[in-house]
């Protein structure tokens, strides 16, 4: 076994499945908070309508409040591929148009190949269709879909009509679309308006994240939902999503040459991949800024750090929260937020720092081309002259570069996500729906010149 694959088997999640969950949910919140508080009321919803009709038997509760927090996920992206800006809050996300339907399509893609949903998600595939009893023989989706799609129906309502009461037929929100059991599972559940006032209330969200708090998953499937986490920041900006991967590679193998125990191994891994998750709340002209940052700019950028505590504390033990906080700090007080020194910076946050520096200046970013490893290390040079970064780590690295590179190389193969499938399948997608409209206006075309 080599020593890189030695180091693989060394990382131990210590975060619990469901504080994982919570960072994503609290990461999407912080691009479009009205599409998560929609996630969370059907989440809810879902989860008691579930419960009363005994899913728990046949299908994982689990599952199903995690694809009811995460059902919109392709509304978050934030990127021109969609002409469309999750920051905007003016989408009308629930409108049956043929935008809006290919957006729970790009969803179901994502969360089939990057969670451990799988499967599962499949039921967002045609989420619009009216529920239809006899494919639920055949496709077990058909059921999950039917309690998930009435539920995200009701927290809608709400959402649009915050002083009005339920109409007393439920079936005439949409006629024709709910399963008949799913609607009489929802009247039994919610009366007295049980349910609905604890969304008023804002108590669902302390019954929803009890839940979610309670969330067991394996190893394996923890570590697919932190790296879910990492890639959410792609949805701001890439160069950041990747600087995140590559910053935990680098620290993975640094920290596996200085005998760190199988703790702090995995202590060092958490703390690198969520180092840089506050930039989800700068914006992204900032992140993708093509020059210099101004002074202002830059006050904004360097603010990360706070986001980061801010999405972390209470989720995550107090020394990764620590390392994350800290990752800006240099040696000689230089660095920031609190301008600690020596004394108060550990191995491990030396070492995320030297990782953070080392991919940042390796990468290409929207300012910079990559720099040459020549380069790289003048830079760094210089810095540890400057008594800013650790002399001991600062050697290590430039003494076994190259087999740092090559144990770099592995890693990343581990991390990375290839999201070329999801775009393969959601192009797919897109052209087939589209081919008929062409066809229609070739016809018309034609009629014209006739
Ligand atoms: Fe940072
Ligand atoms: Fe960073």
């Amino acid at each position: 076994m080599s020593n890189n694959q030695k180091i693989g088997k060394k990382v131990v999640n210590p975060l619990s499945a469901g504080s994982i969950i919570q960072i994503a949910c609290e990461m999407l919140k912080y691009i479009n908070k009205q599409i998560l508080f929609h996630n969370e009321r059907t989440a809810f919803i879902a989860l008691n309508i579930a419960r009363h009709m005994g899913l728990g038997k046949e299908y994982s509760l689990q599952n199903l409040v995690i694809l009811s927090l995460f059902h919109t996920i392709g509304f978050f992206r934030d990127d021109t591929f969609f002409s469309y800006s999750a920051s905007e809050d003016k989408i009308d996300y629930f409108t049956k148009d043929h935008f809006i339907e290919s957006k729970y399509v790009f969803s179901c893609y994502y969360l089939e190949f990057m969670t451990p949903l799988k499967q599962d998600a499949l039921a967002l595939e045609n989420f619009f269709q009216p529920y239809n009893k006899d494919m639920e023989k055949y496709i077990y989706q058909e059921k999950i879909k039917s309690i998930l799609y009435f539920s995200a129906r009701i927290s809608d309502y709400i959402y649009r009509n915050p002083d009005s009461p339920l109409p007393e037929d439920l079936n005439s929100i949409e006629p024709g679309q709910f399963n008949p059991l799913v609607v009489q599972s929802f009247q039994q559940i919610n009366h007295n308006n049980s349910i609905i006032n604890q969304i008023k209330a804002k108590t669902h969200l302390n019954f929803l994240y009890n839940y979610v708090s309670k969330i067991t998953l394996s190893d394996k499937d923890k570590n697919c939902y932190l790296k879910l986490v990492t890639y959410l920041l792609d949805f701001k900006s890439t160069s950041t999503m990747t600087h995140s991967i590559n910053t935990s590679c680098y620290a993975l193998a640094l920290g596996m040459r200085f005998n760190l125990s199988q703790d702090d191994i995995s202590q060092l891994f958490i703390s690198s991949m969520l180092h840089d998750i506050g930039k989800i709340c700068t914006p992204q002209k900032i992140l993708e800024a093509p020059g210099k940052l101004s002074p202002e700019e830059m006050g904004i950028m360097r603010y990360h750090v706070n986001h980061s505590k801010k999405i972390l504390t209470d989720l995550v033990p107090e020394n990764i929260l620590e390392d994350v906080y800290r990752h800006h700090e240099k040696l000689n007080g230089n660095g920031y937020p609190n301008h600690l020194t020596e004394a108060e910076l550990s191995l491990i946050q030396r070492i995320i720092t030297i990782a953070d520096i080392t991919s940042a200046l390796s990468d290409s970013r929207s300012y910079k081309g990559e720099f040459s490893v020549e380069e790289t290390f003048t830079i760094m040079q210089k810095m540890t002259d400057n008594g800013e970064l650790d002399k001991n780590i600062i050697s290590v690295l430039f003494n076994q570069y190259d087999s740092i590179m090559e144990d770099l190389r592995f890693f990343q193969k581990t991390l990375q996500a290839d999201f070329s499938q999801i775009f393969m399948r959601y192009n797919d997608f897109v052209f087939n729906d589209i081919e008929p409209l062409v066809d229609a206006v070739e016809v018309i075309d034609t009629v014209e010149y006739i």
